[in-house]
């Protein structure tokens, strides 16, 4: 069965009747969330995007009646009725409809529906491939409902900061020359030009670059950005950035506009007020202290070197790991009181991400010591003590080896240790600016340098003679904002300067040849009068996590693929038609399955 809306107009939303309308006659249209029989009564909770509205049918109209024990879940209905106030027993205070109810006295079934293969309920209890493979159904419920609504909030105050500040939004194109992001490429054959292809970007970085030689000094676009890398719970391989670019700045004035871009986003969308400016530290620091270079900040728990203090220690077994590069330590309180069964997951975290083994101990408030101490003289213990503030008993964790191996291990067990000691306060936000990054990191795999972030990046100057001499101590003038522990975003004031570039391209072992090919368009606009510039881009579908308190970007994007890069509801990716192939003059050669 389905009618027709003629003649019905929708007066109000399912979210905003209360005490204020008793008496009105209204008109809904909705879903039906749920239907109840009670004693000859009919219940419906009729939801739309707003909320829920009870409606009731009563026994006196027999049609009417009858009508109403058609209604299934998820039918789409039309009513028309009076606005009650609810008996005093049957009020729900936790709704804004909560105290009135809907005395219905026409109804239209606009709609069937099948039945659903789940319950629509906030927390959505069925599994992850159905609830994805039905993503419309999923989105009826008020909690993702709630997400995209939170996520459009964000955006639109995006848009609205940046234009404030004279930024202009302009596209830059979906089908493109190779992006340098570092990840794989989809590629997209052309048609028109049989055997050859463009790439969907990565990033809108080159596009945006030459906006600022056309004189654009201030750019922003909302972009999507697709990478063919491995997913995980905070990636998909289609994401938006808030990408930005200025010219003639200093890191400053990138700082300064996406401190107020956040602080904005903030308000209008969560209203929360964001102190800035943000707090500071260089990459050398935040791997120092956290072992990582999105430090969450939450929560203290610092890494200590304690290189020295094993070295004056009886135990052969660390003082020879230590020799590889140095020991590393955090201490709590709270780890005192940790399972043994505990201990363990936190050396698998540790193992996980390179370290041999975690070597742990207890140093007790009265001067005794367990576990690893056993090696550690009267004077080191009271050193590790004064160290880590353990003013009562504490549980100390050591990792020694390679450095950068056994801090990235240390800062993993950080993190799970805040988690199991419940040391990650809720609502707090600590953003921080992570600043000079290397320009180059050294791939084994390669055998040679490749650039950190992306090659476009100016080096430090007080690092620019290292370049030939010791590239893996250039610095660059990158940054990262982090916050509570997620990287929201990167950028990097950028290299605009041909003869520099030369010499990163050298380092890198792209020849003049390659790098024409790659990046010959850039590389020749710059030759009309590059201004200095620079920028950054903050993943949208991560503020929005972050805004929420959550920790899934899937659930903040209204269509997401699956961690293998599926899309449940349409079957894609999908084979294609042969005819299709031919028309691209494509083959498809996949590996035989033996
Ligand atoms: P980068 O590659 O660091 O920099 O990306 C910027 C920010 O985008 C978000 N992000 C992602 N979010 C979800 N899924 C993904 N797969 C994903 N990849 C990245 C992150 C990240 O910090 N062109 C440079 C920016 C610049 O230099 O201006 C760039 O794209 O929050």
């Amino acid at each position: 069965m389905s009618e027709s809306m003629a003649g019905l107009k929708r007066t109000h939303t399912c979210g905003e009747l209360d005490a204020s309308a008793v008496g009105n006659t209204v008109t809904l249209m909705g879903w039906v969330h749920r239907r109840r029989d009670h004693g000859g009564v009919v219940f419906i909770d009729l939801r739309d995007r707003y909320g829920v509205t009870q409606a009731v049918f009563k026994p006196e109209n027999e049609e009417l009646m009858e009508k109403a024990r058609q209604l299934k879940q998820e039918f789409v209905v039309a009513l028309t009725g009076t606005v009650e106030a609810r008996p005093d027993d049957m009020i729900n205070r936790d709704l804004k409809t909560g105290g009135i109810e809907v005395h219905v006295n026409t109804l239209r079934i606009l709609n069937e529906s099948r039945t659903p293969p789940f319950v629509i309920e906030d927390e959505a209890q069925a599994l992850e491939d159905l609830r994805f493979k039905y993503r419309y159904l999923d989105l009826r419920n008020q909690v993702l409902k709630e997400n995209i609504i939170l996520r459009h909030r964000a955006m639109t105050a995006a848009r609205e900061h940046l234009d404030s500040l004279d930024f202009l939004e302009i596209e830059t194109p979906l089908l493109v020359k190779r992006t340098p992001e570092g990840a794989r490429d989809f590629m997209v054959p052309s048609r028109l030009n049989p055997g050859k292809f463009y790439a969907l970007p990565q990033s809108p970085q080159l596009y945006k670059q030459i906006l600022m030689v056309s004189g654009f000094d201030r750019y922003f676009q909302l972009a999507r950005c697709m990478r063919d890398e491995d997913l995980r719970a905070d990636r998909q391989p289609e994401h938006t950035q808030i990408d930005l670019e200025m010219s003639f700045i200093a890191e400053e004035d990138v700082y300064a506009v996406v401190e107020g871009l956040m602080k904005h986003i903030w308000k209008k969308a969560i209203d929360v007020d964001v102190e800035i400016p943000f707090q500071r530290m260089t990459y050398a620091e935040s791997m120092a202290r956290y072992g990582t270079d999105k430090p969450d900040l939450r929560f203290a728990l610092e890494i200590q070197e304690i290189t020295d203090i094993v070295a004056a220690s009886t135990s052969d077994m660390l003082k020879g790991a230590a020799a590889k590069g140095g020991a590393f330590a955090i201490g709590s309180v709270e780890g005192a009181a940790l399972s043994r069964k505990n201990v363990d997951a936190l050396e698998e975290a540790a193992k996980k991400l390179g370290a041999v083994g975690l070597a742990r101990g207890k140093l007790a408030a009265d001067g005794t010591s367990t576990g690893i101490f056993r090696f550690f003289d009267e004077e080191s213990q009271a050193k590790l003590r004064e160290m880590f503030g353990l003013d009562k008993d504490g549980l100390v964790l050591i990792v020694a080896g390679d450095r950068e191996t056994s801090l990235k291990s240390l800062g993993a067990v950080r993190l799970k240790l805040a988690e199991m000691c419940k040391l990650v306060p809720e609502g707090k936000f600590r953003f921080v600016w992570i600043t000079e990054f290397p320009l180059f990191e050294w791939d084994p795999a390669l055998e040679a340098w490749t650039p950190a972030h992306h090659m476009f990046s100016m080096p430090l100057e007080s690092d620019m003679d290292f370049l030939e001499s010791d590239p893996g101590r250039v610095r660059a003038r990158l940054y990262d904002l982090a916050l509570n522990g997620v990287e929201l975003g990167s950028g990097s004031i950028r290299n605009h300067v041909r003869s520099i570039q030369e010499r990163v391209m050298k380092v890198i072992g792209l020849d003049e040849k390659e790098a024409e090919r790659r990046f010959g368009f850039l590389l020749e606009a710059f030759g009309y009068g590059a201004p200095p510039h620079g920028g950054i881009a903050l993943g949208m579908d991560r503020i929005a996590m972050v805004l929420a308190g959550k920790d899934n970007i899937r659930d903040f994007i209204a269509f997401p693929k699956t961690t293998s890069g599926a899309s449940l509801m349409d079957d894609c990716p999908s084979a294609v038609d042969d005819r299709d192939l031919k028309d691209l003059y494509i083959k498809i050669d996949l590996p035989r399955k033996d």
